[in-house]
């Protein structure tokens, strides 16, 4: 049987990059269903990841999606486990400080199954220390990082905060479904 991955899409200039993730993810045999922030929808639609994933997008917490609610808890449950790639600075400080204010917040709070984030930003946003401290503390809490790499960035430099590349991400996904 397949796994149910949880894809949680953020307000990344790498947000695209989730199209082709999900198709990487699907090739593998995962079933996957996204989630979207509200700032994610400036970057990607909901129809291009429904469309994607075969699966009805939930991008608004408070609307009702016609399936069994509330819509964060069972999408919680659904998961086997939940992937935030592009994970933002925001979402990672708002998860590390237990904000639950959209549906991605609340159904990774509502989750019991392993968590794994692929952070994208800028090299400076990356290297800050805030966003550094919040990514030890969730690593001490048992949530799964798939580090940034050095690339090109958006803001026209070089530096770390290159989203993962996908198949890393991919094989990272199923090591820690394999635990
Ligand atoms: C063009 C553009 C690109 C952005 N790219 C990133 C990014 O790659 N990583 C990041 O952490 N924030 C980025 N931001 C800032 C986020 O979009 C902003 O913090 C947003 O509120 C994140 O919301 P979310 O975490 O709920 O998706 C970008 C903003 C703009 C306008």
């Amino acid at each position: 049987m397949g796994k149910n991955i949880l894809l949680g899409v953020t307000g990344s200039i790498a947000a695209f990059k989730a199209c082709d993730l999900i198709g990487l993810l699907r090739k593998k045999g995962y079933s996957v269903r996204c989630v979207m922030s509200r700032d994610a929808k400036w970057f990607v639609t909901p129809l291009t990841l429904e469309t994607l994933t075969q699966k009805k997008v939930i991008d608004d917490m408070f609307a009702l999606p016609g399936e069994r609610n509330p819509a964060h808890i069972s999408l919680a449950d659904e998961a086997d486990l939940a992937l935030i790639a592009p994970a933002t600075a925001d979402v990672i400080g708002k998860i590390a400080a237990g904000i639950c204010d959209d549906i991605l917040t609340c159904a990774i709070c509502a989750s019991d199954r392993p968590v794994a984030f692929a952070p994208a930003m800028n090299d400076t946003m990356f290297k800050n220390p805030i966003v550094q401290d919040n990514i030890k503390y969730l690593k001490e809490k048992g949530y799964h990082f798939i580090d940034p790499v050095e690339g090109h960035l958006a803001c026209g430099r070089e530096g770390m905060g290159h989203l993962a590349p996908l198949e890393n991400i991919v094989d990272e996904v199923g090591k820690i479904l394999e635990k």
